[in-house]
């Protein structure tokens, strides 16, 4: 039997430790490389967390599969079992130029089915955590479920790269949505974003290319209060590749889908 209380105290106690050693490195020089381009960065820090967890991991649960954006886990063709999708930092820019705004994300799965979601904003000392059934916390506070709303009073986390020339949607088609909303806001952190979807200090988040590290806690957080899940073309989210993701609270979900993406190329 899984023992998933058991795992979801481990995984809590490691990501605070993580954060700790985060933390840490502030007083140190980081080594700075760059991935795909000369903006996708990546750390020495990165690097460490994900090894950290993969230690912790292999050591209490050695049949675990991990999924980590730093590549020092394992090569998955499914997700059969229980997989920990780990990203060490998410928001790596924020990290390096601001030391701020950046959090530890991890998602335990079953079967493909998410159960634990974990999204820690180290600097601000702000945990958010949910098991599928149990409610979600930001830290020890019990999170309302998310009421319905509407665009015109929704505050929509969205990155400015999509409105303007990108090769992944018409800059034009989200400028009507950006108008209609009450304000837009970009933290540069997906997961952060989708953690302040689940808390209400955003009503939606849109983004039209993330990979399962990056939304894999957040969507377990935000279906766990009600809220809505789903790629802009409104079907549901495939954890096992790179996908656009689009989240929020009912009515705000809806009332975006069906006026501002309905027939969208996407
Ligand atoms: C990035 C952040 C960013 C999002 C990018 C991600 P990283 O993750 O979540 O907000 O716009 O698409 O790649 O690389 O900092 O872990
Ligand atoms: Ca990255
Ligand atoms: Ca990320
Ligand atoms: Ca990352």
């Amino acid at each position: 039997m899984t023992n998933w209380t058991e795992m979801d105290t481990y995984a809590k106690k490691w990501i605070k430790q993580a954060g700790d050693l985060i933390k840490k490195s502030f007083s140190g020089s980081l080594t700075i490389q760059t991935k795909s381009n000369a903006n996708d960065l990546v750390t020495d820090i990165d690097k460490g967390t994900e090894q950290f967890f993969i230690k912790k991991i292999h050591e209490k649960y050695p049949d675990h599969r991990i999924l980590g954006e730093e590549g020092y886990g394992d090569t998955l063709k499914d997700l059969k079992g229980i997989v920990w999708i780990i990203d060490p930092i998410d928001g790596t820019m924020n990290f390096i130029h601001q030391k701020r705004n950046f959090a530890i994300s991890i998602g335990i799965y079953e079967d493909g089915v998410g159960k634990i979601g974990l999204i820690y904003d180290v600097v601000h000392d702000e945990l958010y955590h949910a098991m599928k059934g149990e409610g979600a916390y930001l830290n020890n506070d019990k999170l309302p479920d998310l009421a319905p709303g509407q665009v015109s009073e929704a505050i929509i986390g969205i990155n400015a790269t999509w409105v303007t020339e990108n090769k992944r949607i018409d800059p034009s088609l989200l400028a009507p949505l950006i108008k209609a909303a009450r304000g837009t806001r970009s933290y540069g952190s997906a997961a952060i974003e989708m953690a302040y979807v689940a808390s209400g200090r955003l009503d939606a988040y849109i983004s039209l290319r993330l990979a399962p590290w990056d939304y894999g806690a957040g969507i377990i957080l935000i279906e766990e209060l009600g809220g809505v899940t789903s790629t802009l073309k409104g079907e549901s989210i495939s954890i096992e590749s790179q996908t656009s993701v689009f989240v929020g609270k009912p009515g705000v979900h809806e009332e975006i889908l069906q006026t501002y993406l309905k027939g969208g190329n996407w």
